[in-house]
């Protein structure tokens, strides 16, 4: 069983991504700004749950930071990583509240795309099985897209979770009906996953001017939000920067209400 139950409330939920305070970390190869001190303050501050990728070369967060988040965090703590023999391991060890399963290229700077269920749906059916069984909530990071989608459903993965980056590059480059055309189809995708059972979730790239109309999506149960968040930090504290974001989504949730 996993350690957290499923929320049932209806909230809209944030989890905070603490990856890039070990991306500052990693840069000097000091033991500081110490992740897990971040993600006990976004606990602290009413994240309701935590994400780390633990990627395969460790850029961000480490194996040791995973430990200790298992040990410490209160909340759900939402393990990203690629769907590697490696990875299913170290997720089976710990049984994090929940896996979430995502591309991963060495030379990319970020998750660039969602991952190809429709491709390896076998591989991945049986990748996913004994992580549920133990306890996992399985979701996958994938684009707004039909046939990933369906996969996900056929493979089993009760989550979905879908990536937001393209319409928030696309806003943040002025193009403003690629914006929209992104929007509408997270709109449509959201509510198609809902309506096959799944939960749905989003994130990557959401800033304090793109959360709105996704927050205000009501299929959407949880976004995760990293790279904004710990930048906003930077000039106005974790705290401040939560606070900031959760009063956004839920000024889009009440208006979508
Ligand atoms: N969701 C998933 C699946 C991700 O891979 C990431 C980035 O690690 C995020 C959310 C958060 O994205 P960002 O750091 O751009 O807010």
């Amino acid at each position: 069983m996993s350690r957290h139950p499923k929320d049932q409330s209806g909230k809209l939920r944030l989890g905070v991504n603490i990856d890039h305070v070990a991306t500052v970390r990693n840069a000097r190869g000091s033991a500081y700004p110490d992740p897990v001190r971040a993600a006990l303050l976004a606990q602290q501050a009413g994240a309701d749950g935590v994400t780390a990728h633990l990627r395969e070369d460790r850029r961000h967060i480490a194996d040791d930071d995973i430990a200790r988040l298992m040990d410490q965090l209160t909340i759900p703590l939402n393990l990203e990583m690629a769907a590697t023999d490696e990875m299913q391991q170290i997720a089976l060890r710990h049984v994090p509240h929940a896996v979430c399963l995502v591309p991963e290229k060495r030379e990319e700077r970020t998750t660039e795309g969602g991952l190809e269920v429709a491709r390896e749906e076998n591989r991945l059916a049986h990748f996913v099985a004994p992580l549920r069984e133990a306890g996992c909530r399985v979701s996958i990071f994938i684009a707004a897209d039909k046939p990933q989608i369906e996969a996900a459903a056929r493979i089993g993965a009760p989550v979905v979770e879908l990536h937001t980056g393209a319409y928030c590059d696309a806003h943040a480059e002025g193009r403003l009906d690629d914006r929209d055309g992104e929007l509408q189809r997270l709109t449509e995708m959201a509510r198609y996953a809902a309506s096959l059972g799944l939960e749905v979730h989003a994130g990557h790239g959401l800033t304090y001017d793109t959360v709105k109309p996704i927050a205000a999506l009501p299929e959407i149960r949880e976004l995760n939000i990293g790279h904004f968040l710990i930048g906003e930090a930077i000039f106005v504290g974790l705290p401040a920067a939560m606070a900031e974001m959760r009063r956004l989504m839920d000024e889009a949730r009440k208006g979508a209400g």
